[in-house]
């Protein structure tokens, strides 16, 4: 039997080429050796996103992102995690497992309560219940699907490590191997991507390349890329040139071998070098554009591909809470 991979994508943001090669491309290569299971992570946005057309949005932004980027729901269950009742009523039971003092360790909450005191506020304003428990509704989400294994960016091992504890201290109490432990796995080898202003492409810092950005966008965006004073004569380093790193991410070996050399000879300006860059990033996202524009174009069938995948994930889950229930007491 094939081990089981889960992972969670937050609809917080609209998808730029740092979750692209950062999260996407790996996730969707694990889904070739593992059960896997890849879900929105919409309760969890709700601490942040507060708007609800916005929050709606992005949603579906990102479901259809994952499908244009070729998840495939035959293969992979892709659902909501709102569309699975269990979760929350696992998360509910964890709660009675997890010390306030796990909680308080957590590294997204240590830093609210940090920048509070720094400006001498209460520690906890604007802290929610739902960003001071937001470990335990992870854990659940995870031990809801017996996962072995938890793809995830360094940010979130911590997490997943909570979730392990919670798990291990159902099972030190009913002395039974009644949840799964799962594992990290963190994709040590994935590069951070640069942003258009060479610092890692992030939605917080306003310096991205949104993966679906319309072709004229696309090309504006790339144009704006920060570049040093070297003049057009000049020999240039391809290694510390953002284009560089960017075209590496979307060239083929000649072509980033014969880009590398034109750099080191000379006598290509930086505006050659964005349109190189331009067309080899619009060359790989052109088909993916268009199947993200098409899913959207059609929401019917993609609520019907995520009714689907929840259909199947409540299946799993309605294992996991019976077998937690019967060893609680509480069937
Ligand atoms: P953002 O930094 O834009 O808020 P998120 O924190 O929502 O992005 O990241 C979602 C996923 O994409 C995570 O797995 C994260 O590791 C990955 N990711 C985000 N930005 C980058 C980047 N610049 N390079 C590589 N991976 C990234
Ligand atoms: N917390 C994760 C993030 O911010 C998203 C997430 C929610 C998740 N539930 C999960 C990731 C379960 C892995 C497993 O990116």
């Amino acid at each position: 039997m094939k081990k089981i991979a889960l992972t969670g994508i937050k609809p917080t943001g609209i998808l730029h080429i740092g979750n692209y090669f950062g999260a996407i491309k790996p996730a969707l290569a694990l889904s070739a050796d593992y059960d896997a299971r890849y879900f929105i992570a919409d309760y969890h946005a709700l601490n942040t996103v507060k708007d609800a057309k916005e929050l709606s949005g992005l949603i579906r932004q990102v479901a259809a992102g994952w499908l244009a980027a070729g998840l495939d729901p035959e293969r992979v269950i892709f659902y909501r995690q709102s569309a699975i009742p269990e979760t929350f009523e696992l998360s509910t039971a964890l709660m009675a497992f997890t010390g306030k003092g796990l909680m308080n360790r957590a590294h997204a909450y240590k830093a609210a309560v940090q920048a509070n005191t720094g400006k001498a506020d209460d520690p906890d304003a604007g802290v929610n219940m739902g960003l001071f428990t937001y470990p335990v509704l992870m854990a659940a989400d995870i031990i809801l699907f017996d996962s072995d294994v938890v793809p995830v960016g360094k940010d979130q091992v911590q997490h997943v490590e909570m979730a392990q504890d919670i798990a291990q201290a159902v099972n030190f109490n009913y002395k039974a191997e009644v949840l799964k432990v799962p594992q990290a796995a963190v994709q040590e080898s994935v590069a951070v991507v640069p942003g258009l202003d060479g610092r890692k492409m992030s939605k917080s810092y306003g310096n991205t390349i949104p993966l679906f950005a319309p072709e004229k966008d696309l090309r504006k965006l790339i144009m704006r890329i920060v570049t040093n004073s070297q003049g057009v004569e000049e020999p240039k380093d391809p290694e510390t040139s953002q284009i560089f790193l960017l075209y590496k991410l979307f060239a083929t070996a000649d072509e980033q071998a014969a880009l590398a050399a034109r750099y080191r000879e000379g006598g290509m300006g930086w505006g050659v070098a964005k349109e190189e860059l331009f067309r080899v990033v619009n060359r790989e996202l052109t088909p993916l554009r268009e199947k993200f524009n098409a899913i959207m174009a059609d929401p019917k069938a993609l609520d019907e591909t995520l009714a689907q995948g929840a259909e199947k994930a409540r299946r799993i889950a309605g294992q996991t809470i019976s077998r937690l229930r019967k060893a609680a007491g509480i069937d």
